[in-house]
């Protein structure tokens, strides 16, 4: 079965061109200009943009954390993502205390893969370093798996020390797995909550208050420092603030292979929001924490001249209301003490349009530097390149048709993320996914969906990390 889309204007990470395209099998057949088939169903594109699909390579479905569970499974999660424009996602794999990475991947994918509407692969976050672990990680190359997570934080949960951290990154080095790292010094954390707790001091806003930038930033120049010694590639995950940029760019300059992600969020959203009346803040607390607004033009600056190379979501997604009407329980569960908030917020719908809006239409961004960040970084970076991030001869047709007039305002009351708030309430963008198809297949055409859960393919991933 052929597809033809026609006039529509390819924008990729490097070129803007009209042009048509067929879609055969999948894939993408062939780019040309007036190309005809009687045979193949037509879509019109003619004022549109073609994109590549939307990759987001950090999200948290399904996942046991903060004494609940993360409330998007892998079929809600990927429909909303649908939605956005994101045809493919990487999830985090926990590998399970006293048990073996081989174990969380095959709980991971007894989540995934029947419910899977979406394209998808893992990470996998080691918790505990054992022997046996240390000689199984070149195996889960074999998986699939070409990245491993390690939590610089979250103290007697995820936690793991620096010996730890640098066995991962000599192994990672030898077998040509990225390394990516969560970074918050967790042991001052640890004592700043005490601390804060011990003053009485139990709302929202000192989430903030007890996980300092310069925390993130002693971190990141930590797993940055010891990525030069062994030389493992290292891709620092959720960056927030100037002084962590900062020890990333040092170690650029350096030729030290380390590259960083910043998120969605933390452009739109500061400390001063964890401090909204009564207990509305919670719904802002994640880790690490939203930051200053002086920090957000520094991240989109980064971001448009490469010193970030991606922007992902982090999506983590709790009620605010839970343990109601069937609901998980959700951020009330921080209700007398914020350390007990679930750390986390819903995003994955939202990223390309809101991206798209205040980083191209606010000038911020050129419309090949939003696909690069978007799309075609993710896939080179994590070993999905050219399957994915392009459009491309032979590359999977996943394909957004983006109307860049379309308007959207944005709301908990219509999006599909399986949460009761949404963190960007209320903001209209220009620019939005009209139609999507994954693989060839249309499985968003405006409000319908047209998706299937069982669909999304699991991706097995490159063993290299390509340093950019
Ligand atoms: O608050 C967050 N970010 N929750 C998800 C887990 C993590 O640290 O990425
Ligand atoms: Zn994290
Ligand atoms: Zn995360």
């Amino acid at each position: 079965m052929r597809t033809l889309i026609k006039n529509g204007t390819l924008v990729s990470a490097s070129d803007t061109v009209v042009a048509d395209m067929m879609i055969e099998n999948g894939k993408i057949a062939l780019i040309g200009q007036d190309m005809w088939d009687d045979d193949a169903e037509t879509i019109d594109a003619s004022g549109k943009l073609l994109l590549p699909g939307g990759i987001d390579v950090h999200t948290h479905l399904d996942l046991p954390f903060g004494g609940t569970v993360s409330s998007d499974d892998f079929f809600t999660g990927h429909r909303a993502a649908a939605f956005g424009g994101t045809t493919t996602h990487l999830d985090f794999v926990i590998q399970p205390i006293g048990g073996s990475l081989h174990d969380g991947i095959a709980a991971w994918h007894a989540k995934a893969d029947s419910k899977a509407a979406i394209d998808y692969g893992f990470h996998i976050a080691i918790t505990d370093l054992r022997d046996d672990v240390m000689a199984e990680i070149p195996s889960v190359v074999d998986e699939g798996i070409t990245s491993l997570k390690l939590f610089m934080a979250y103290k007697g949960v995820f936690q793991i020390d620096d010996t730890t951290l640098f066995r991962a990154m000599n192994v990672a080095a030898k077998h040509g797995l990225l390394i990516m790292v969560h970074a918050e010094n967790g042991d001052v954390v640890a004592e700043l909550t005490s601390q804060l707790l011990a003053e009485g001091k139990t709302a929202p806003k000192y989430h903030a208050t007890s996980r300092p930038a310069i925390a993130e930033a002693e971190a990141t120049g930590r797993a940055v420092a010891m990525a030069g010694i062994s030389g493992a590639a290292l891709y620092v995950v959720h960056m927030t603030c100037e002084e962590a940029v900062e020890q990333l760019v040092l170690g650029r300059q350096k030729g030290f292979r380390v590259m960083g992600e910043t998120c969605t969020q933390y452009m739109f959203i500061f400390a001063e929001d964890l401090a909204k009346p009564g207990f509305e803040g919670a719904k802002f607390v994640c880790s690490p924490p939203v930051r200053r607004p002086k920090d957000a033009p520094v991240l989109w600056r980064s971001l448009a001249n490469n010193t970030l190379q991606v922007v992902s979501t982090d999506h983590c997604p709790f009620w605010y209301e839970g343990g109601i009407n069937g609901r998980l329980p959700g951020k009330e569960l921080g209700r007398a003490s914020f350390d007990k908030i679930p750390n986390g917020m819903p995003g994955i719908e939202d990223r390309m349009a809101v991206m798209w809006h205040h980083g191209v239409n606010g000038g911020r961004l050129t419309p090949n530097r939003f696909v690069e960040i978007t799309s075609t970084n993710p896939a080179k970076i994590f070993g999905l390149y050219p399957q994915k991030g392009t459009l491309s001869v032979g590359a999977d047709a996943d394909i957004l048709l983006w109307d860049p007039n379309h308007e959207h305002t944005i709301s908990a009351a219509t999006h599909h993320m399986n949460t009761d708030y949404n963190v960007y309430e209320g903001m209209t963008v220009r620019g939005w996914p009209t139609q999507v198809l994954l693989r060839g297949e249309l499985i968003v055409d405006g409000e319908r969906w047209l998706g299937q859960a069982g669909n999304g393919r699991f991706l097995r991933r490159r063993p290299f990390a390509e340093v950019l």
